[in-house]
C-alpha cells in the first residue's frame, strides 16, 4: 500500500522510518498512520455516498480503541457502533454526537440501557427481553428510545467460524421467524420506538454476495415492517469487508465493489417498497487495519528443528494469529531490502507454545537487534491486548505528515499492580 515503502534498505511508514521510530520510542510499539485512516474513511464512505447519498457511517468501534483514532473519524463525520459504556465515553470524548451512535450487543447491563436512555443513543436492540428492560429504564426517565432490532439473516458466511456472526446458530440477533413480532411488542410500549432495522453478518469477509444477500434478507424484513405500519428511517448492514493481510495471494474486494453489490441492491428494495430510508454501515477493520505497523525488536534467534526469531512482542500484544491463526505479513524493517535468506518462525515472549506472530516466513538473515513490522496491526490489534504474563501494553505512536507523537504511554510495572488491593488478612 501506498502509506508503506522501503528507502536505504528501511521499512517507511508514511513519511518516516520504522527503524528511527523503534528507536526513539523503544520497542514494542505500535504506529499507525492517521492519514491512512483517513483516506481509507474518504474511500469507503465515498464508494457508497456516490451510489446513495443517505448513508451513514459508523466506525465500529471495538477495532481500535485509542481516542486519538476516535478523534480523527470523528473530525471526519464518522459516527460510532459502540458495544460498551466505555466505548459510549470515547466516542462522546472524541466529539461524536450522540445521535451518530448506535449501542449494540447481545447482553447488556442495565446500566448500559440507562446510559443509552439518559444520553439519547439509539439502541440496536438484541431480544425481546432487552426490549421490555429498555422500555422500563426508558419509562423511568421520562423519555422514548429510538430502537432497531438487531436481525438474525441465517446466512453462512464465508470466514472463520469465530467471527462469523450472520450464522442461524449464531448468539446475535433475532430469528427472522420472531422479528415481527419484537417489532410489534415495541410498537405496543410506550417507551421504545421502532425505526430501524440492524444486521452484521461477521467479520473479514471477502467476498461480496453474503453482504447483498443480507440485504436482501433485510429489504424482506422492511417489507413486513411496513405492512405493521413502521416505515424504516435507517437500514444499517454492519460491517465485515475483509481485507488481503496476505497481498501477494489473497483479493479483497473493494470499497467500490462492496458498494457495487450492496447499493444496487438496496435501491431496487427501497424503491419497490416506496421508502427513502439512511445505509448505515458499521465498518471497522477495512478503516484501521491497514493504517498500523506493530514495531517489535529482535531479542534472539535460534536454530533448532526450525529457525526462530524471538521477539519482544507476542500474542499479549497481537492475539490474532493465536487466535484466529490469523496470517499478518512482516517485514525485517532495517533489512527490508535484504535477499530472504531462509525460514523463520517469529515468535513472542509468552510462556506459551502458541505464542507465534508468524509462521515459517522467508525473511533476510536475522540477528538480536533487528526489528521486525508486523503489518496489518490497526484493527483488533491493540484493542485486543492484555498484560498476560504480567508484562505491561507497549505505547502506541500516531503520525500525520512529519509529525510522530504518542497517543498511549508505554505502561510501567506500577500500573501492573496500582488496581491491585491487599486483602486485609495479608500481612
Ligand atoms: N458491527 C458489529 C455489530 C460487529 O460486531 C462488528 C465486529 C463490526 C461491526 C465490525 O466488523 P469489521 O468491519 O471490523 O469486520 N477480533 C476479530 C474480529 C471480531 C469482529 C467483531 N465484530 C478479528 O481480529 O478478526
Amino acid at each position: 500500500p501506498s502509506h508503506l515503502s522501503v528507502r536505504n534498505g528501511r521499512l517507511r511508514i508514511g513519511e518516516h522510518d520504522t527503524v528511527d521510530l523503534a528507536d526513539r520510542f523503544g520497542t514494542p510499539l505500535y504506529v499507525t498512520d492517521e492519514e491512512r485512516i483517513q483516506d481509507n474513511f474518504r474511500r469507503l464512505s465515498g464508494a457508497l455516498t456516490a451510489r446513495y447519498p443517505k448513508v451513514r457511517v459508523l466506525y465500529a468501534a471495538k477495532a481500535n480503541g485509542n481516542l486519538a483514532v476516535f478523534r480523527t473519524l470523528a473530525s471526519m463525520g464518522a459516527g460510532a457502533d459502540v458495544f460498551s459504556a466505555g466505548e459510549v465515553a470515547l466516542a462522546l470524548a472524541a466529539g461524536m454526537p450522540p445521535a451518530s451512535l448506535l449501542f449494540n450487543g447481545s447482553s447488556k447491563t442495565p446500566a448500559d440501557l440507562a446510559l443509552a436512555v439518559e444520553k439519547g443513543i439509539r439502541v440496536s436492540v438484541d431480544s425481546p427481553d432487552e426490549l421490555r428492560q429498555l422500555d422500563a429504564a426508558a419509562g423511568e426517565a421520562g423519555k422514548t428510545v429510538d430502537i432497531a432490532f438487531r436481525v438474525n439473516p441465517a446466512i453462512d458466511v464465508p470466514t472463520h467460524p469465530k467471527i462469523a456472526t450472520g450464522l442461524a446458530t449464531s448468539k446475535f440477533g433475532i430469528p427472522a421467524g420472531q422479528i415481527l413480532h419484537a417489532y410489534r411488542e415495541a410498537l405496543s410500549l410506550e417507551h421504545t420506538n421502532p425505526i430501524g432495522i440492524h444486521c452484521h453478518i461477521g467479520s473479514q469477509i471477502l467476498a461480496v454476495e453474503p453482504f447483498a444477500h443480507e440485504v436482501r434478507v433485510l429489504i424482506d424484513v422492511a417489507r413486513d415492517l411496513i405492512d405493521i405500519g413502521v416505515e424504516p428511517s435507517f437500514i444499517d448492514i454492519g460491517g465485515g469487508l475483509g481485507i488481503p493481510y496476505r497481498r501477494e495471494t489473497e483479493r479483497a474486494p473493494t470499497p467500490e465493489d462492496y458498494a457495487e453489490a450492496v447499493v444496487p441492491v438496496f435501491l431496487r428494495g427501497i424503491r419497490e417498497l416506496g421508502i427513502e430510508p439512511e445505509l448505515w454501515v458499521e465498518p471497522g477493520r477495512w478503516l484501521v487495519a491497514d493504517s498500523t505497523v506493530l514495531l517489535t525488536r529482535v531479542n534472539s534467534v535460534k536454530t533448532a528443528h526450525k529457525t526462530f526469531a524471538n521477539v519482544d512482542a507476542g500474542f499479549n500484544l497481537l492475539v490474532r494469529p493465536t487466535m484466529y491463526d490469523a496470517y499478518h505479513e512482516v517485514v525485517a524493517a532495517n533489512k527490508a531490502d535484504a535477499p530472504a535468506a531462509r525460514e523463520y518462525s517469529v515468535t513472542g515472549p509468552i510462556c506459551e507454545t502458541g505464542d507465534i506472530l508468524a509462521k515459517d516466513r522467508l525473511l533476510p538473515e536475522l540477528a538480536a537487534g533487528d526489528i521486525i513490522a508486523v503489518l496489518d496491526a490497526g484493527a483488533y490489534g491493540f484493542a485486543m491486548s492484555s498484560q498476560y504474563n504480567s508484562r505491561p501494553r507497549c505505547a502506541e505512536v500516531l503520525l500525520a505528515g512529519k509529525k510522530a507523537a504518542l497517543m498511549r504511554r508505554a505502561e510501567t510495572i506500577d500500573d501492573l499492580t496500582a488496581p491491585m488491593v491487599r486483602p486485609s488478612w495479608q500481612a
